[in-house]
């Protein structure tokens, strides 16, 4: 791209966003739908026209049916919106917005794995379960999706008897082995953010608020689930402070939480759980979007997000079975 072009670019880029109401009607006036997860910054949430955890913003995307839809989320979300609405055009405000487990996860590895394991149990009948937090190509390799608001369900949707592979995030796999007899093996990748909480630190809040309730999700390792009142994903953490009133809740993910929580359920109190080097705990790829860029990306629909066909027509098999799995409340 020419100097002068990518100037103009940035020079467009930083023009200071709206507020998000106008940022909202700009959006309605030319047919954008704007999704977002409760992890971005308070005033893309405030900007969206729906906002949700992983498994609401996939089943939004496909009840909505919107031609343009802009994904304030991290990658393997727009990836999944694309793939569930093949004929929309999904953009998001900055490509780069990855995830640390989508990361630690190679679909060439994963696929020797799989073969490692089937000769190692002598079965062919491996089921391979993903955390939606993957890669298109992942899914693609993968019999179900799951998020964390079913993965304990789309677990037990597997007859019993049949091994299943876990990928790729182990916390979240080890909290789904502790609470079934199913016999799983699991992936060795972690999220950068909620493995970084201290056991010493929920202590500590604890002591300063004796009643508070400590709400962890279940990407935590199991030191830190171990000290939580309740082991939720975001959208079951939502049910229960909403559910309550003039409460305190220590909250153990991702900080911009707790602007949902305030917005949802203002009569609780909530106190961000602290990363080892800020006082709240934001996710660097969520961090990527911000009102600016999402401003500029409603005004020039980029940056347009794709997936190859024959990868999609797999990972697209595998979403469907997710969204066709039965969630207990
Ligand atoms: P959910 O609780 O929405 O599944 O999100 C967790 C997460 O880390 C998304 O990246
Ligand atoms: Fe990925 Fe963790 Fe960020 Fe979620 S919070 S997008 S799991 S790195």
């Amino acid at each position: 791209m020419a100097v002068d072009t990518m100037v103009r670019e940035e020079a467009v880029m930083v023009e200071p966003a709206p507020d998000p109401r106008e940022m909202r009607k700009f959006a309605d006036r030319n047919g954008i739908l704007i999704l977002a997860h409760s992890y971005q910054d308070g005033h893309i949430q405030d900007a969206a026209h729906f906002v949700g955890d992983s498994l609401e913003l996939a089943r939004e995307a496909v009840e909505v049916k919107a031609s343009r839809i802009c994904f304030c989320g991290v990658h393997f979300m727009a990836e999944t919106a694309k793939i569930l609405n093949p004929e929309s055009h999904v953009f998001m405000p900055d490509l780069k917005a990855g995830c640390s487990l989508a990361e630690g996860c190679d679909a060439k590895d994963l696929a020797r794995y799989q073969a490692h394991l089937k000769g190692k149990l002598g079965r062919d009948d491996l089921v391979t379960i993903c955390y939606i937090n993957c890669t298109a190509a992942v899914k693609a390799l993968s019999d179900i999706v799951c998020t964390s608001g079913n993965a304990l369900e789309a677990v037990n949707s597997v007859p019993r008897g049949t091994p299943i592979l876990f990928v790729p995030d182990v916390h979240l796999g080890g909290w789904v082995k502790e609470n079934t007899d199913r016999e799983i093996y699991l992936w060795n990748a972690t999220c950068v953010v909620h493995e970084l909480f201290s056991v010493d630190t929920l202590r500590a809040l604890k002591k300063e608020h004796p009643d508070a309730q400590i709400l962890a999700h279940p990407e935590c390792p199991k030191n830190i689930r171990d000290e939580a009142d309740f082991v939720r994903g975001t959208a079951g953490m939502l049910r229960i402070v909403t559910a309550n009133k003039g409460k305190t809740y220590i909250v153990a993910t991702e900080g911009n939480m707790v602007h949902r929580f305030k917005t949802e359920a203002p009569e609780n109190t909530y106190i961000a759980a602290p990363g080892p080097s800020c006082a709240c705990n934001l996710c660097p790829h969520m961090q990527r979007n911000t009102p600016e860029k999402l401003w500029y990306s409603l005004r020039t629909g980029r940056y347009e997000v794709f997936v190859d066909d024959a990868v999609a027509v797999n990972a697209r098999k595998a979403l469907e079975r997710m969204l066709a799995v039965r969630v207990a409340r």
